[in-house]
């Protein structure tokens, strides 16, 4: 692990319906994270309530991101938020190739571009990988290993400064703490996905890239996530909707 500053990111995906429900969430995590010092929390709300609450929250210590953006730097692309206007609206972060977003046709192509867009724009860009299934012939292992490499082709080094990378394996999203991945298992998989990384970038490069897990993370089982698996943090989804879950893991985050 880096010495990077531990971090606990907050997915919203397509939660809440309304702003007056959002506001209320994450005045809840405000209040709930207010003596958090060491560890980064980061809020990706839904695109729409992003400004709302940045301008109502901002200062707060709490940082914004974004759940995905678009492919292309700038011109005219109906319907598409690009990373230039996130970083100059004060996002902070991007979630890049979430596998919701992958399920819709978005390919290791795109995510690649993605990344290349966000990372020029000085975001701090969270690449998501992660199998669909696990099997005893270790093909998971392959899958992940071309769905990294893919997914980072063209992505300079130099512009990996700002790059985390967030292994989320599917078959563990949106269930419950005791169907996430095994905590040792993880922390095969994070030297795993570090070795990997390092066949692209080489080792002394890689070393730095923090590796966050996410997948059914909760309070009952994000201690032993972090200390056994040896990850850098947590892109938290359906918890991240309780303030006083998701307090509750970055308070646990925090600790360690
Ligand atoms: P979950 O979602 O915590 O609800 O499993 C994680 C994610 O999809 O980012």
């Amino acid at each position: 692990m880096s010495k990077k500053k531990r971090i606990v990111i907050a997915n919203w995906k397509s939660h809440p319906e309304s702003l007056v429900k959002a506001r209320k969430i994450f005045s809840g995590i405000k209040h709930g994270v207010s003596r958090i010092r060491r560890t980064r929390v980061v809020i990706c709300p839904p695109a729409l309530f992003l400004t709302e609450l940045m301008n109502s929250y901002g200062g707060s210590g709490l940082v914004f991101g974004a759940q995905d953006v678009s492919v292309k730097e700038k011109g005219s692309h109906t319907g598409e938020v690009t990373a230039t206007m996130l970083a100059r609206s004060g996002v902070h972060y991007v979630i890049v190739g979430h596998s919701e977003r992958r399920a819709l046709g978005e390919t290791d192509e795109v995510v690649a571009a993605k990344l290349k867009v966000s990372l020029k724009a000085g975001l701090t860009t969270v690449l998501c990988v992660g199998e669909l299934e696990r099997d005893s012939e270790a093909r998971h292992l392959r899958f992940l290993e071309r769905e990294i490499k893919h997914s980072l082709r063209g992505v300079s080094r130099n512009i990996i400064k700002r790059l985390i990378v967030a292994y989320e394996p599917i078959w563990a999203i949106g269930r419950r703490a005791r169907d996430a991945m095994n905590a040792e298992e993880l922390h095969r998989m994070t030297i795993f996905l570090r070795k990997t990384l390092s066949k692209i970038y080489g080792r002394k490069i890689a070393l730095p890239i923090p590796i966050i897990y996410g997948g059914s993370v909760e309070p009952s089982n994000a201690e032993t996530l972090l200390s056994v698996g040896m990850v850098g943090g947590f892109l938290v989804g359906h918890a991240s909707l309780s303030p006083s879950d998701f307090t509750e893991i970055v308070k646990i985050v925090d600790k360690s």
